[in-house]
């Protein structure tokens, strides 16, 4: 048996991917910018057993459902092409987010099972090579591949080998994503359907994929001057842009809750009160609040008391993948 174990950590879209260019590629048909977070992690241990008849997928020690076993099992079809591997993998998956943050696992889980499948298979892939196959199982999973701060370019339909790049280190920028967790409210559309559905009913979806691009350029130039004004309004209006994009589809996709508008209201008072605080909302309620870390008390103390919010976590910028203990070299440079 050949086994190894990766730790990957979740990441938050400054400037949001939404849409696909091409489905079976995987590939996103908008650029975006991430960070990724402490503590938020996922640990993933891949086990290959020849006496295996087909790949299973324990998540937090439960066997997985059908379809999040099929994507393991592509994800390693894939790997187990390149380099002649025949047998099939125990994968075990455990999440250490705080209960029910909220906050997507697939990222962190898809990232995670890139790299301990190639490592258990004896192949020590370039990061590059590593974000190329996290992001066919799931294109923000490329992004979690690296610490710090990251980017996802527009993928060109066919481009098979689309991968993420770190734009800065985790110390580049000592800033804070606070999570004000929701109520979790009816199970939402997961985001792979959800941007499907958008891409394919919403009028608005045009005018999204004109509006993406800018912004994550005004991200990107905010970045380089660690500029937080001018990254917080890019990303503002990066979310909500897509939250309105998938509102306008048919039916609507709607993530947004009562509790939703209420930290952003938070958020803006906060604002206005001279606090340098901006928000950014995924596939489901929760706000995430961008602040400095000196500020971040004062945010987290402030979303706790929002009506509707149920806790706080509160996550810094945090590293790219370890691989059986040892964080990649790609950490380090
Ligand atoms: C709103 O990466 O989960 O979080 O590629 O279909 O797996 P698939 O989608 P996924 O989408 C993430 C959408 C988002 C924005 C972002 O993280 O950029």
């Amino acid at each position: 048996m050949s086994t190894a174990t990766a730790v990957a950590r979740a990441n938050i879209a400054l400037a949001k991917y939404w849409g696909k260019s091409d489905v079976a590629l995987n590939l996103p048909a908008v650029p975006s910018i991430s960070l990724t977070l402490d503590p938020l992690t996922t640990e993933t241990k891949v086990t290959l057993d020849a006496t295996l008849e087909r790949d299973l997928l324990l998540l937090g020690g439960k066997a997985a459902g059908e379809s999040e076993t099929r994507r393991a099992a592509k994800l390693l079809d894939g790997l187990r092409a390149r380099c002649a591997e025949t047998r099939f993998a125990r994968v075990e998956s455990v999440n250490h987010f705080p209960t029910a943050s909220g906050l997507a696992s697939s990222a962190s889980g898809f990232a995670a099972l890139a790299g301990a499948a190639q490592a258990a298979m004896g192949m020590a892939l370039r990061p590059e090579e590593i974000s190329a196959i996290a992001r066919q199982a799931s294109a923000s999973a490329a992004r979690s591949v690296y610490g710090g701060f990251v980017e996802l370019p527009a993928g060109v339909p066919g481009d098979g080998d689309l991968a993420a790049t770190r734009l800065y280190p985790p110390g580049y920028w000592d800033v804070r994503i606070v999570v004000a967790v929701a109520n979790e409210g009816p199970k939402e559309t997961g985001s792979t359907d959800g941007m499907e559905h958008t891409r394919n009913t919403s009028p608005y979806y045009d005018a999204w994929l004109h509006a993406a691009p800018a912004l994550a350029a005004d991200v990107k130039r905010g970045l380089e001057t660690r500029d937080l004004a001018r990254v917080g309004e890019a990303m503002e209006q990066s979310t909500l842009a897509f939250h309105a994009c998938a509102m306008a589809a048919a039916p609507a996709v709607v993530y947004l809750q009562p509790v939703t508008l209420a930290a952003l209201a938070t958020v803006k008072r906060l604002r206005r009160d001279g606090v340098s605080v901006y928000a950014t909302m995924d596939a489901g309620p929760h706000v995430k609040a961008l602040c400095a870390a000196e500020d971040a008390a004062r945010v987290s103390t402030a979303l706790e008391a929002t009506d509707g919010v149920l806790r706080i976590i509160l996550a810094s910028p945090g590293e790219g993948l370890t691989i059986d203990g040892v964080s990649a070299w790609w950490n380090r440079e």
